[in-house]
This record gives structure tokens, sequence and C-alpha cells, in this order.
């Protein structure tokens, strides 16, 4: 879901002629499609580059607990809360998983923490944006869980070994999350008038942020053709979002929905949905921290960090405790 913050720093895929002995023969493993694991040796760009995308995934995970986390307690019945309620601690699972992925290439989840809580990290700009109404919490689940599965799927064959095998995890689970989200739609869509109101605000409402998710267009990005070389990442910003129109569009009709783009048609010749970019412009607004939620968002997290901190100082306490005695006891 993330490639959407993968910057470059500009640097061009390096000719191999350029290369030095060492990065040619890691190039090579990955050609191959070898796996690279934290004790290989890599190079500097490959580790920071991947510091950054494990990062920022894994703060998305943990900040994308909040627009959901709001909905337990009002959830319509008690299925429904128990349903929520296991997807949000899913999602906490994911944040810890990518976090030790991160801390293998030698940065600590404490850093990693700071530099979220800070801003200096960033999260997917969709979480910036509020849940209204219940309905949301069907149209999150399918469509931004299924765009994140759409980015995660090609991740499970990243080069990095305990970031592909994190995504494995991550994305069975991920379908289950699509499954009870458009469950909800399903419900909602054939329900009352008004419930089927609500679905259809919902969808107008996640459609064009859900689109932001897979990042810029290819011929604006930042992202680096580097990455595509190193294998982390898969596939194009444009060929996922086209992928995930498909998918979608098929399933809000079954919905009896429509989806808020006049402008989506198909078109048999490439066969694939032609349809509108998003508001390219309110996205990086959101990035910079201007969405409708980003202060909410953040404060939130510093409020539970702050909150914990009784929790961390006790364990640090007992465990230079145990520590001594066990010096002591020598
Ligand atoms: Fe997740
Ligand atoms: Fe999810």
């Amino acid at each position: 879901m993330y490639a959407q913050m993968v910057k470059s720093t500009g640097q061009g895929v390096k000719d191999p002629s350029e290369m030095t002995d060492q990065e040619r023969a890691f190039q090579e493993r990955i050609d191959r499609g070898d796996r690279i694991e934290p004790k290989d040796w890599m190079p500097e760009h490959y580790r920071k580059t991947l510091i950054r995308q494990i990062g920022q995934h894994a703060h998305s995970e943990i900040v994308g607990q909040l627009p959901e986390g709001n909905w337990i307690t009002r959830a319509p019945t008690l299925e429904r809360k128990a349903i929520l309620l296991a997807k949000v601690q899913d999602e906490a699972g994911h944040g810890l998983y990518l976090y030790c992925a991160a801390e293998t290439l030698g940065v600590s989840r404490d850093q990693l923490t700071e530099d979220l809580l800070s801003g200096k990290m960033k999260y997917s700009s969709i979480f910036n944006y509020p849940t209204l109404n219940w309905a949301d919490m069907g149209a999150v689940g399918w469509l931004v869980d299924g765009a994140a599965i759409m980015n995660q799927v090609p991740l499970q064959r990243t080069s990095y070994g305990p970031y592909a095998r994190a995504m494995v995890r991550i994305c069975k689970e991920e379908s289950f999350h699509q499954r009870q989200g458009y469950d909800i739609m399903m419900k909602m869509a054939k329900g009352t008038p008004a419930q089927k109101n609500m679905a259809q605000d919902a969808l107008n409402r996640t459609w064009f942020p859900a689109l932001m998710m897979f990042g810029p267009s290819d011929a604006e990005s930042v992202h680096s053709a580097q990455s595509m070389a190193w294998k982390i990442k898969m596939n194009s910003n444009d060929e996922l979002r086209q992928k995930f129109v498909n998918e979608t569009v098929p399933q809000a009709e079954f919905l009896g929905l429509t989806v808020p783009d006049p402008d989506c048609k198909w078109n048999e010749e490439k066969g694939g949905y032609d349809f509108s970019e998003p508001d390219w412009s309110e996205f990086f607004d959101v990035i910079k921290g201007n969405g409708p939620c980003n202060t909410e968002r953040l404060a939130a997290r510093n409020k539970a960090w702050d909150d914990g901190k009784w929790v961390r100082d006790g364990l640090m306490a007992h465990a230079e405790k145990k520590e001594a005695r066990r010096v002591a006891a020598e």
C-alpha cells in the first residue's frame, strides 16, 4: 500500500560497468531470484530504501487502526463488533511483523516510532480521512484493504527475505479484511433505502483516496527505477491502479452502487476500464500534513506513546533488577 511514499533519492539504476564486484554480485543474486537475508552484504542505498519503505508500511498498519478503532464501540451487532475487533488487532500484528523486519536492517523500533511521532516519517495518506458512518467500515475494508492487497501480493516476491515472508502472512489476513468489508457493503446496499444511501456515500468518499494509495502516475512519480531493479518495488503504480479498478468496478455493480466517476467506462480495446485520475494536489497536500485528520491521528499516536511510558519504565526497571541479581549470583 505504501509504494506511494517511496521516494527515490534521485539516483538512476547503476550501469553494471560502473558497479563494484560486490554490487554486481548482489544484483546478480537478485536477478536470479535469490532472497537477500539480514546478514548478507547489501548496498547502503538498498538498506536505506528498505528501511524507509518497511518503516512507512509498519506505520501505516499502526495508524490505520485509528479510523476503524473509532467504530468498535459503535458496531451495530455483537458479531460485527467481534469481526471488526479481530481486524483491527490484525493490523496491530502487521505493524509488529514489519517493525521486526525493519529492525533486521539495523534500525531500532524506538527510532522508527520516534520518527513517526515527530512527523519525520510518513504513513499512507488514506488514514488521514475520517470515517463518518458505519458504511465506512464496509468501504474501508473493501477498498482500502483491497488496494493494500493489490500492492502487497507482489511484495511476497520482493528480494528482501524478512519483508517477503512478513507479506505472506499479512496477505492472508488482508483477504479476510476485504471480505468483511465487502460483506458490510452487501448488507447495507441490500438494506433500506437509507442504508443503501449510506453505502453509496461511503463509496463516493473513499473511491478517489483509495486510487491515490497506489501513488502518483508513473510519468510524474519520483519512485526510482532502482527499486524495480532491486525488486523492492514489483509493479508500476499505474499498473496496480488499473488492476484495482478492473477488479473493483464489477464488485460495485454487483452491489448496485455507482463508482463516483462518470468517465469510468469499460474500454474493450485495452481490456480494462478507463477512469479519471484522483486530484493529485489533494494527495500532496494530505502527505504534507494538511489532510482532514493528520493532526488528530498523530496526536492519538503520541498520546498512546506517552500513556504507555509507565509500562516501558516498569519493564526496564524489572529487567535491570533481574540482571543485577544474575550478576550478584555469579
Ligand atoms: Fe494490514
Ligand atoms: Fe488490513
